[in-house]
């Protein structure tokens, strides 16, 4: 799947089809059961609950958004906000990267600084923050990453995060950002470190590395999802839960893909269109049918469906996004009970009769972008040199990225 980027910007302007919206779940999960359900993050002292809540599209005007940020999604970003946290929800993933720099972004970070000092005026405010260090090739050392931790936390009014991860794997340089995650937690800026799309070996590597100094590595934040389930076949989540590190699961409803609102007929906006096409929507409908139908027998919407899959995958800990109050609504309900074996094992069944498609590498394209080149660029991730040169017809640069063995192509024209 090829995700195509013109200059700096997505010169791809899709204006957002309608559709239907479809009714919450009225059931209501107690607050007290969602605390009662908390997990520690891998070997750490750190709690929080069973789900999380992703804020990248906080702000962002290069993936989601319709690449416009303005007051009216502002007030949804704030409302889901508020709504998971009335709901007992008090974790979220955040990054310095998310809403960076272009086209009228707010950067994520600063964003959810001001909806915990807005919360905080109204009473004490209980919340786990993860955010992550970009790993950009111009930073070197361990003091890179102290040095970005500090500019996040001061973006966030916070003088420590729960959770400070890799965001990926540097193209060098990897043992001094884990250096540097060590130094984060021993100068008390940190709470917990983790790492984000890590490879099994990589993950080895670091996990032994901290714990020479005696700091677990809490976790791996990997693409994870019924229809992205990659972790299960590559040995991350194997290595996970041998090592004792949560394995985060992100855009674990497949990016909106797995709540059944995309049709072949009505295609997510923006970017997403290129991943979730419709010939791959069409042979994802006997999936989407029967988590539907499952989801009727326990009064669940898809989204719950999804997220409880992942849920009982124990170890895993989902940080679906919210760019509203319902949506971060519908994820509470996802909690406070359990699909049966038989239909974990029904729906992954279901799920593997389609090829897994999703978001491996997007986030190479802010780095792209910030290089600030102008270049006419193509990305994407193939399993092969030879698939690249067969889609791209001018000069190729091939990076070999540390992600999952994945190669990164530009062209530049
Ligand atoms: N570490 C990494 O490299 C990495 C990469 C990706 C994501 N992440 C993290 O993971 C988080 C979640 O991933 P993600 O945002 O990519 O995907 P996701 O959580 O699978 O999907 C989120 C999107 O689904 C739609 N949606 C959410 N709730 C819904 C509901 N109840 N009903 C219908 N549609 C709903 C919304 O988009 P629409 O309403 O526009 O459809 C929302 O933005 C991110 O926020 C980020 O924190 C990390």
């Amino acid at each position: 799947m090829a995700l195509q980027a013109n200059g700096v910007a997505f010169n791809l302007i899709h204006l957002r089809r309608p559709f239907l919206v479809k009714a919450v779940a009225p059931e209501k999960v107690s607050t007290s059961r969602v605390e009662a359900e908390k997990l520690k993050l891998g070997g750490s002292d750190v709690k929080v609950t069973r789900l999380g809540v992703g804020a990248w599209a906080l702000g962002d005007t290069v993936y989601w958004n319709d690449f416009q940020w303005n007051d009216r999604k502002l007030k949804g970003a704030k409302a889901a906000f508020d709504a998971s946290i009335d709901g007992g929800i008090n974790f979220f993933d955040t990054a310095e990267v998310y809403g960076a720099g272009f086209f009228g972004a707010v950067n994520s970070e600063t964003l959810i600084g001001s909806f915990i000092k807005e919360r905080q005026k109204t009473g004490p405010v209980e919340v786990a923050i993860a955010t992550k260090f970009a790993a950009f090739p111009w930073r070197f050392g361990r003091g890179s990453v102290v040095s970005a931790l500090k500019r996040s936390l001061s973006r966030l009014r916070l003088s420590s995060v729960d959770l400070y991860q890799l965001h990926w794997p540097g193209i060098w340089g990897n043992e001094g950002y884990i250096d540097g995650l060590g130094d984060a937690v021993e100068m008390g800026l940190v709470k917990a470190v983790g790492v984000s799309n890590y490879s099994e070996k990589r993950l080895r590597e670091a996990y032994n590395r901290l714990k020479v100094r005696g700091i677990p590595l809490a976790s791996n934040q990997v693409n994870y999802s019924l229809i992205y389930r990659i972790p299960e076949e590559n040995g991350v989540k194997a290595a996970c839960d041998e090592l004792g590190v949560t394995l985060i699961a992100y855009s674990p409803i497949a990016q909106g893909v797995l709540t059944g609102k995309y049709t072949p007929e009505n295609l997510p906006s923006g970017p997403r269109e290129r991943i979730y096409t419709p010939e791959f929507l069409k042979k994802l409908q006997p999936l989407l049918n029967r988590i539907q139908e499952i989801g009727q027998n326990y009064g669940k919407t898809s989204a719950q469906v999804a997220l409880n899959w992942l849920i009982c995958q124990e170890n895993v800990l989902p940080i679906p996004g919210a760019k509203n109050a319902e949506q971060a609504l519908e994820f509470i309900g996802a909690l406070g009970w359990k699909l049966t074996s038989q239909e974990i094992e029904e729906l992954r069944l279901l799920a593997s009769q389609t090829k897994p498609v999703g978001l491996r590498g997007y986030e190479n394209l802010l780095f792209l972008c910030s290089l600030g080149v102008r270049l006419k660029m193509r990305w994407d991730i193939k399993e092969t040199n030879e698939a690249y040169r067969a889609l791209f017809k001018s000069t190729i640069i091939l990076i070999k990225t540390p992600f999952e063995d994945r190669l990164i192509a530009m062209s530049f024209n």
